[in-house]
């Protein structure tokens, strides 16, 4: 599906990729998914619908919906042997390095003798895909912390076994907190696609070499993990955390920004293709402030952040730049605020992000038209020369 449309992106002419998936217009700060205004989306639908509908094309009737959740719920387990895995793993590895090796490890269960392109086993991979990465997301948390896993509990909802997943123990019964179970499941709806992303574009070119499903959502969780793109949620926290332990203040640190000492970055701002407020990034804000609240905590990093967010978009240095915040600004104060370390953050980012990446894998595999990735280049080395005589 490539080659369709050459856009000339400065010097480099970049052959478009085509998808019906996701619409952003940067400049007007507007994200659809399949047509349907983010805004609505995060207000009105529910993770797994939206996960429906980016996989499919359109919303799910009452059946569909209740179908998928089922047959999700029916998946959660992993095989025994596979939690032998997080034994061979420090207690100090990276929850996104367990996520992408424990995944490609789930593929030796299931890809050995299938055709990763038949459409049933295309269906079963999306079902086993939705319904056990969070359940490797939760033990990759647990093993960090040094507590024991729990099995899912298939009575609760997506969103609910995943909480209980993480915070629940074996010592005490858990209660499901529905502050956090609305928080969670909006905050994974407004990371469910976004067009042509690094991580998605990963998943892309992997999945145009006929990779299954495994090993291309693998590849796109390690192109996520960057700081520049999903591991930026986890980045902000810390860059917070910096200012607020430094007592340097905020406008000595947007200083320091401008002035581009050590290479520092206001990180949660910016955006490849945003040059205006994010529509996530807005939503993201009003939750955060309904969560503090509705928990009763009264997080000074919050207060820093819109600190920091005022005093950056009144600052010429990134009006000139169009720098606004970004998706990742204000994710980690809510994450926080719901007990998930801070590493476990962009894990988070993972999790909505799965449907939108079988969505993309899936389109462009259900195409006969798509031809392997090859990324265009513009060589700038040395013209032809002869080898030395000796
Ligand atoms: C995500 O693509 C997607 O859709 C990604 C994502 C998704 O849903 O998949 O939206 C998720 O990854 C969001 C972005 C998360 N990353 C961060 O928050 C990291 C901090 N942001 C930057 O590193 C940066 O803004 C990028 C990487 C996000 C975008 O970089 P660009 O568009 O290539 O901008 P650039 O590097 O060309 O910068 C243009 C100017 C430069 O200044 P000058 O050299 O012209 O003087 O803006 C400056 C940059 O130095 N700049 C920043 C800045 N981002 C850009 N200066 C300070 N802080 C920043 N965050």
């Amino acid at each position: 599906q490539t080659g369709l449309t050459t856009l000339d992106y400065g010097f480099v002419n970049t052959a478009a990729t085509k998808s019906a998936i996701t619409y952003i217009d940067g400049d007007q700060g507007i994200l659809r998914y399949r047509g349907y205004p983010i805004e609505q989306l995060a207000k009105q639908s529910t993770f797994l619908e939206v996960a429906w509908l980016l996989i499919h094309g359109e919303l799910p009737t009452a059946d569909e919906l209740g179908g998928f959740d089922e047959k999700i719920r029916r998946h959660t387990l992993l095989h025994e042997d596979l939690k032998r895995f997080f034994s061979a793993l420090p207690h100090t590895a990276h929850p996104m390095a367990v996520l992408s090796s424990a995944l490609q490890a789930m593929s030796t269960y299931y890809e050995s003798d299938a055709n990763p392109h038949d459409p049933d086993h295309v269906e079963l991979t999306t079902v086993r895909m939705l319904a056990k990465l969070p359940v490797i997301a939760a033990y990759a948390h647990k093993k960090s912390v040094g507590q024991a896993f729990l099995y899912p509990d298939n009575s609760l909802s997506f969103v609910d076994n995943f909480l209980k997943l993480n915070f629940g123990n074996l010592a005490e019964p858990y209660e499901i907190d529905p502050v956090l179970s609305k928080a969670l499941d909006l905050l994974l709806i407004l990371h469910e696609d976004h067009e042509q992303n690094a991580s998605t574009s990963t998943v892309r070119l992997v999945g145009s070499t006929g990779a299954n499903l495994y090993a291309s959502v693998s590849a796109g969780i390690n192109a996520l993990s960057g700081p520049l793109h999903g591991g930026a949620n986890e980045a902000v926290l810390q860059m917070l955390g910096r200012i607020q332990e430094s007592g340097e203040g905020v406008q000595r640190f947007v200083d320091r920004v401008k002035n581009k000492e050590d290479g520092v970055k206001l990180m949660g701002f910016g955006h490849r293709v945003y040059k205006n407020y994010d529509p996530r990034a807005k939503l993201v804000k009003e939750s955060a402030g309904e969560v503090l609240r509705a928990l009763g905590i009264n997080d000074p990093l919050l207060d820093l952040a819109q600190e920091l967010e005022q005093i950056a978009l009144e600052d010429d240095y990134f009006k000139e730049r169009k720098l606004y915040p970004n998706v990742d600004f204000y994710t980690g104060v809510i994450y926080k605020a719901m007990g998930f370390p801070t590493r476990m953050f962009t894990v988070l980012f993972a999790i909505g992000r799965l449907p939108g990446w079988i969505a993309h894998w899936r389109e462009m595999n259900l195409d006969p038209q798509t031809k392997i990735g090859r990324p265009q280049q513009l060589y700038t080395g040395s013209p032809e020369r002869p080898f030395p005589t000796r």
